[in-house]
């Protein structure tokens, strides 16, 4: 089966930038769906500002896009990277939960359509799947 990975960055609307909460009850869901549609990934959450990835079969991915559209909790999702993989970077996680570093800081404070950035986020996700690797 072909594998593909999505990453984006939205913009958190309302409480969703704040606090623990809501990222608990986004993290709860994605764990809950992700299981069941065998996708993996992690989500970040960087000044009001969501970056994720996603990876699995093209339909799983194209059914929680539609959902992650229709979402309120946040806006102007866009796409960094669309690729197909080999394997996955998160193999053993429906939706790992990790600190933004600094890289994704400075990704986000420049412009988005810059053609570095596909690799700036594959560095970012890389180094984050190494440190999540190394806990679990
Ligand atoms: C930033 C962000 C990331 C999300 N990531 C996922 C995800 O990886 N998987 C998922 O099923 N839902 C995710 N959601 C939630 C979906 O938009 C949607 O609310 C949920 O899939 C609906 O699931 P339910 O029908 O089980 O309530 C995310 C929402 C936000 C705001």
């Amino acid at each position: 089966m072909s594998l593909f990975r999505i990453v984006y960055v939205s913009d958190a609307v309302g409480d969703a930038g704040l606090g623990l909460l809501p990222l608990i009850d986004i993290i709860g869901a994605s764990d809950r769906n992700n299981r069941r549609d065998h996708l993996t990934g992690v989500l970040m959450r960087h000044e009001g500002r969501f970056f994720q990835a996603i990876e699995g079969a093209r339909v799983d991915l194209d059914r929680l896009m539609g959902r992650l559209r229709a979402d309120r909790r946040h806006a102007n999702i866009q796409i960094l990277a669309e690729i197909p993989i080999k394997e996955r970077l998160f193999p053993n996680w429906a939706m790992a939960q990790a600190d933004a570093p600094p890289a994704l800081g400075r990704l986000l404070k420049g412009s988005l359509v810059d053609p570095s950035v596909p690799d700036q986020a594959d560095r970012i996700l890389v180094d984050a799947s190494r440190a999540i690797a190394a806990i679990a």
